[in-house]
């Protein structure tokens, strides 16, 4: 082990050059534009997993391809197998006017990157192919085989990697799946994360007037469709962000005792919380604290509203049509088909005659559960203490990655959620950043986790 820590130690000034390099690809899978970048970004990781000493592969799809990379196999090697799960593909930039420097050219400032995707999650998969990279260069046997599977299309629903899953289902097939795409609580306090939000997204349009009016001759007499979305959307919660539909909370389990207390050591104290946020008071269902709030509770969000005029100075319409974006996160054990249905439904029922309403699905994913109790996680705890010098947390986190409930289900493996990241790293938001520190720990992680993996 020793020089498999020396030579990540001595090799810190390359990996920040090749993480420079990784990061300067503006993969944005939700944008078609972007398509040519997540090609170049996935043909530039196939290069560099060979580099290391990896068999890599590009695996094409109907969307974004697949990176699958490999150590090399003893023939009928009987050692266990793990899997090595990220993503390449990052979330749009914009709000362009918002970043100190421009999204894709990475900045260093003191112990931390800034660039798209830094923290989110090229950062956090690089981590580990840098760990195995020093294995391989240094000729420390591997316990285990890996092969990572390094995807495009995480922040678009992972519509591709099911599909893959199951017609790989003999070469993929594993002992368990990591995936370092969360976070931790703090820094120098790692975490395994139990527990993941599931999600629905959708869309819904109502359409009033056939075209924008005066809103002077006509305004009055037609409904407003921005009115009126504002109004049935403002009836779908109380004031504390509770949510009135019918339905929405069956099948929502309790929190634990035992979690709740652990929970009231989460190191992120609520005025911090508030203060990192920029947010006047902190808000939410009672009865919950804000750790519990934004991971074990449900949520009806609006990510996205747009009607009606939006350029400069002022223009007197009846706009003809408004839009919500919409995603509600979901906790185990409620149905994403049952939660989508009960609130089209409540949606359909209050929708005022005056507009016509149009709902459009998106993905959905059920939550994650994991016990801490397993070997593996067992033995990824002891990696996380033995490489952050201090014990690690069990959490559960808001965020989802829809493709952990198709490894237990396409593959039976469990996932083990390593995450890296901080919660002042900005994901998805302008001037997102990854910490140095947490990239070199992470690394460290990453290579005590094989031998402690491979014992059990
Ligand atoms: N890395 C996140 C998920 C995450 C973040 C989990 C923080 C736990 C803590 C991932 O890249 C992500 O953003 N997923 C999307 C999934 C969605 C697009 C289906 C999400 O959670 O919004
Ligand atoms: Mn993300």
């Amino acid at each position: 082990m020793q020089p498999v820590l020396d030579y990540l130690k001595q090799n810190q000034k390359r990996f920040l050059a090749e993480f420079c390099d990784y990061l300067r690809f503006a993969s944005v899978s939700a944008q078609t534009q972007h398509k040519p970048d997540l090609l170049a970004c996935a043909q530039w990781l196939v290069a560099h997993c060979q580099k290391i000493g990896l068999d890599a592969r590009l695996c094409p799809t109907d969307g974004h391809p697949i990176v699958v990379a490999k150590t090399k196999r003893e023939k009928n090697s009987c050692q266990p197998h793990f899997m090595v799960y990220g993503h390449y593909d990052v979330q749009p930039p914009e709000p362009l006017d918002l970043w100190l420097t421009p999204p894709f050219e990475p900045r260093v400032a003191g112990r931390n990157i800034f660039a798209r995707g830094s923290t989110d999650n090229k950062g956090q998969n690089f981590a580990h192919l840098k760990a195995v990279e020093a294995y391989l260069k240094t000729g420390t046997p591997l316990p285990c085989d890996l092969t990572f599977v390094i995807e495009g299309e995480e922040e678009v629903g992972s519509k591709s990697l099911a599909g893959f899953l199951k017609q790989h289902r003999r070469e993929l097939a594993c002992d368990a799946v990591v995936i370092s795409d969360t976070g931790m609580p703090a820094p120098g306090r790692p975490a395994l994360t139990c527990g993941l939000r599931g999600i629905i997204a959708f869309e819904i349009t109502l359409r009033g007037p056939a075209r924008d009016l005066h809103s002077g001759i006509f305004g009055g007499a037609v409904d407003n469709p921005a009115m009126a979305l504002a109004q049935l959307l403002a009836r779908v919660r109380d004031e504390t962000g509770r949510v009135k539909i019918p339905g929405f909370y069956d099948g929502v389990a309790p929190l634990s005792k035992h979690e709740r207390a652990q929970n009231k050591n989460y190191p992120l104290k609520d005025a911090q919380l508030k203060k990192m946020l920029g947010v006047p008071q902190l808000f939410g269902e009672r009865g919950f604290t804000p750790t519990e709030q934004r991971s074990a509770r449900p949520t009806f969000e609006i990510n996205g509203l747009t009607s009606g005029y939006q350029g400069e100075g002022s223009k007197t319409i009846v706009p003809a049509w408004a839009r919500a974006k919409i995603t509600c996160r979901l906790v185990p054990d409620q149905q994403p088909a049952h939660v989508r249905q009960v609130v089209c439904a409540w949606l359909k029922k209050n929708c005022p005659p005056t507009v016509r309403l149009e709902i459009t699905a998106g993905h959905g994913a059920e939550a994650y559960h994991v016990s801490p109790e397993s070997q593996p996680a067992q033995a990824a705890l002891r990696a996380l203490e033995k490489a952050f010098g201090c014990k690690p947390l069990l959490m559960r986190e808001g965020g989802s990655i829809p493709i952990v409930n198709e490894f237990k289900k396409i593959l039976g493996a469990d996932s083990l959620l390593l995450g890296i990241g901080l919660p002042d790293d900005n994901a998805h938001s302008p001037n997102e950043k990854f910490s140095l520190d947490c990239f070199e720990n992470g690394q460290r992680m990453s290579a005590y986790l094989w031998p402690e993996l491979a014992a059990e």
